[in-house]
């Protein structure tokens, strides 16, 4: 009879046609209220402008630096793009850390931080005295009111550093630089990962307008209408939108689909009630939805003998990477002991079976709700332009897409469904946001240089 009980708590997590179709179209609502503007002030999903007018050309050109903070690893980039009939592009990057008192100490602290960073990686470029044009790819909701503003509307994910929050982060970074008083950078734009990696796949396949991230968090971007975006003047071309997803729900909106486990996990985060639709869908929550139902599982003794131990009172120890080892079709249930033996849990095979079930039943409704959403952006687009049939390319990047075993094709196959009338081609971002950034960062100079 526990068996039945498993089934029944795990059958939350499967949602129907009836159910997606549902999310989809209250997606297209927000999407609405974001765009609009007597309602975008209290609009859950943002719909922020980026001042990115179009995908690259070709014609992007030069040496650029470029950051890449707020995904799992920091990274700083040179970036070399040359143009002409053999366009390439050479890139040189090193990961740094960000220790988690960084992550949450003070503003100053986290900017100085990554200057200190930029100067290590100048240093082993041999590149201290070049002032190189730079794009930072951040990957948090900014309003931005240029390519090279933008305030930082809330942060998100796992950080929380003080007085940044309403700040422009571009003079966050400049501020930073100066203070160290050792070398110049130009800072040129700054960039969503949505759109750096939107960018990035648009360089090599140019029907590609739309950006996906499903990793530590998870948010979308595409290529919107100037005449859609009430709050940017001007009617003719179009902008990319940083939707800024996972904030979809906050209004409660999908309160019918979400289980007291993604409620728990809302309450224990850093940020309570706010980013509801990326903690059922993105790789920073996942884990901790699949935490929450085990202990309630080993509470009612389905589980562990019963018995919650100390390893699983502890947030985060379901990475994405074990959650998608422990899904891996190619591992016997053996191996599935051992990874959970490895994450100090003591199970027998009866457990490891039901701790499979879990994971599975946990991301199979992440990418079925990350795709319903997807399925709302490609309606939206093809009806934009008034068309019965669109083709068209998502660049995705992150951890969860790239890793785990069924998430993209739950996700890929729910777009189809969901959207029968388009033809969604999803394509891997090669070298993450940051070739992305420094494209942007190439048309941002010349827009310049042609102003002066
Ligand atoms: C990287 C991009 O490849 O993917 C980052 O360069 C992005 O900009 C990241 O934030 C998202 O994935 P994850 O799983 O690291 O959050
Ligand atoms: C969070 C951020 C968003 C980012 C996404 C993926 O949702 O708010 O800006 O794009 O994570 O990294």
């Amino acid at each position: 009879e526990h068996s039945r009980e498993i089934a029944q708590t795990l059958s939350e997590f499967r949602l129907t046609t009836k159910q997606l179709l549902d999310v989809k179209k209250k997606m297209r609502t927000e999407i609405q209220n974001g765009l609009s503007k007597s309602t975008q002030d209290s609009a859950t999903v943002k719909m922020l402008p980026t001042f990115v007018k179009s995908t690259p050309d070709g014609s992007e050109h030069g040496d650029f630096l470029a950051l890449d903070l707020g995904g799992t690893n920091f990274r700083v980039l040179l970036v070399k793009i040359r143009s002409g009939k053999k366009r390439t592009v050479e890139m040189h990057n090193k990961i740094y850390a960000i220790p988690l008192e960084v992550m949450q100490g003070t503003g100053e602290e986290l900017f100085d931080h990554i200057v200190q960073c930029i100067s290590d990686f100048l240093d082993y470029m041999g590149m201290k005295n070049a002032r190189l044009p730079l794009g930072f790819t951040f990957s948090f909701p900014c309003r931005q009111t240029s390519l090279d503003a933008g305030f930082l509307v809330t942060w998100t994910k796992g950080f929380k550093a003080t007085d940044c929050e309403g700040e422009d982060v571009v003079g966050l970074l400049r501020e930073a630089i100066k203070r160290r008083e050792e070398f110049e950078l130009d800072v040129v734009a700054i960039v969503n990962d949505t759109v750096g990696t939107m960018m990035t796949c648009a360089y090599e396949e140019p029907t590609c307008e739309i950006g996906l991230i499903a990793g530590t968090g998870s948010n979308a971007c595409y290529m919107e209408e100037m005449r859609n975006i009430e709050m940017i003047e001007g009617d003719e071309g179009q902008m990319c939108v940083n939707m800024e997803w996972g904030a979809f729900g906050d209004n409660g909106c999908l309160d019918d689909i979400r289980t007291e486990y993604d409620r728990a996990v809302d309450d224990l985060s850093l940020n309570p009630g706010k980013q509801r639709y990326e903690k059922m869908c993105s790789g920073m929550y996942l884990g901790e939805i699949v935490r929450n139902i085990l202990i309630d599982m080993t509470k009612r003794g389905f589980l562990f003998r019963g018995q919650i131990s100390e390893t699983l009172k502890t947030r985060g120890i379901f990475e994405t990477k074990f959650l998608s080892q422990i899904e891996s079709d190619r591992l016997a249930l053996l191996q599935v002991r051992s990874i959970l033996q490895h994450l100090g849990l003591d199970s027998t095979c009866d457990d490891s079976i039901i701790v499979k079930e879990v994971c599975g039943a946990v991301s199979h409704r992440a990418g079925q709700i990350c795709g319903a959403g997807m399925a709302a952006v490609v309606d939206k687009i093809r009806e934009n332009r008034g068309l019965d049939h669109l083709d068209i390319t998502v660049g995705v990047d992150g951890t969860l897409y790239k890793l785990h075993p069924h998430f993209s094709g739950v996700m890929i196959q729910t777009v189809k469904e969901l959207a029968p009338q388009c033809n969604v081609n999803f394509l891997l971002s090669e070298d993450g946001s940051g070739k992305g950034a420094a494209l942007i960062t190439a048309v941002g100079c010349r827009l310049r240089q042609e102003s002066n």
